[in-house]
């Protein structure tokens, strides 16, 4: 089973960026602990970042095919990607939206997620465990449809 694990615009500042809102982990420790979780459930995990919607759209396109599922943070994208919510429901897969901090509690325009609807869930708030929630929910979907809900 593999699982892509992509995050968006501004997400490498992780660790630097206004930690009161998103945490002192970089980018980088967050993926290897995702990773660890993988090795875990015994999943491969394909990590990538950009800062750019395009770029993010061709790994999408390029590797959802060999794909089962899903994690993204879309960063600022959440709010006004249609391009990269096109390129997502396009693959099929499953798909759990991460945020770190919780997008409802924020600034009025970031309470809108246009990639919640083609995502089977979006976990908002939980800062870096958020993404081993997503993982967890992910992989048990993936392997017990019928028992994951
Ligand atoms: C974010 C929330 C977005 O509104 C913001 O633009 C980000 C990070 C989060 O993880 O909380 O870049 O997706």
């Amino acid at each position: 089973m593999k699982i892509l694990l992509i995050n968006g615009p501004n997400l490498n500042m992780l660790g630097k960026r206004d930690k009161a809102i998103y945490g002192d982990k970089t980018l980088a420790e967050i993926e290897s602990l995702v990773k660890k979780e993988g090795e875990t459930l015994k999943v491969e995990v394909v990590t990538f970042q950009s800062n750019s919607e395009g770029t993010l759209i061709d790994f999408v396109q390029e590797h959802s095919k060999s794909a089962d599922g899903i994690i993204i943070n879309p960063g600022a994208l959440t709010h006004y990607g249609f391009s990269l919510r096109d390129a997502l429901a396009d693959t099929k897969l499953p798909i759990i939206e991460v945020h770190l901090s919780n997008i409802y509690a924020r600034e009025e325009w970031r309470a809108k997620s246009i990639i919640a609807p083609v995502a089977k869930a979006q976990i908002s708030g939980l800062g870096w465990s958020g993404y081993l929630a997503a993982m967890q929910a992910l992989v048990n979907r993936l392997r017990a449809p019928a028992r994951a809900y």
